[in-house]
């Protein structure tokens, strides 16, 4: 069945006709042309399609469209550009935080929550939060050290 949806993504309006049973992932990924948001899995186990919906980290391909009417969502798309990157994607350089970097837009968004969440003190809370978000290149423990310096210098 269509909808007519309407949401905000990355702070612009989208208004759309289309099946409820699309996935939001699909959706940023066929109709929006958000590709940074990446399809892994496709079934909630590997956190690459994790995006913000109403400030909070969520699986994009878990979530019909139906389910997301009127909130805004934000992707990896919205967080900086080549010319001024993000506090989370300069601390990622820094330390070495990818290697392939499919997991990375993934990490990056379920990190936005992580960095402000005050039971994430340690290494291995941040660990421990941060495990819904696989990466097959092992770069664990440099994704941690980029959230624990971003935690640091004050969040974000
Ligand atoms: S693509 Fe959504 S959790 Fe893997
Ligand atoms: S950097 Fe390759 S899967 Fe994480």
């Amino acid at each position: 069945m269509n909808i007519k949806l309407r949401l905000l993504v990355n702070r612009d309006p989208v208004d759309a006709t289309i099946d409820s049973r699309v996935t939001l992932l699909d959706f940023l990924r066929e109709d929006l042309h958000l590709t940074g948001t990446k399809k892994g899995c496709g079934h909630g186990q590997c956190g690459s399609c994790t995006v913000l919906i109403d400030g909070k980290r969520m699986l994009s391909c878990l979530k019909f469209v139906a389910m997301v009417q009127d909130c805004t969502i934000t992707t990896i798309e919205d967080l900086g550009n080549r010319d001024v990157l993000h506090p989370l994607q300069t601390a990622f350089v820094k330390h070495d935080a990818f290697q392939c970097g499919f997991c990375t837009p993934g990490q990056i968004m379920s990190a936005m929550e992580v960095v402000s969440d005050k039971a994430a003190c340690t290494r291995e809370q941040i660990s421990e939060l941060m495990s819904g978000n696989l990466c097959r290149c092992g770069a664990y423990p440099n994704i941690v050290s980029a959230i624990m310096e971003v935690k640091a210098n004050g969040g974000i």
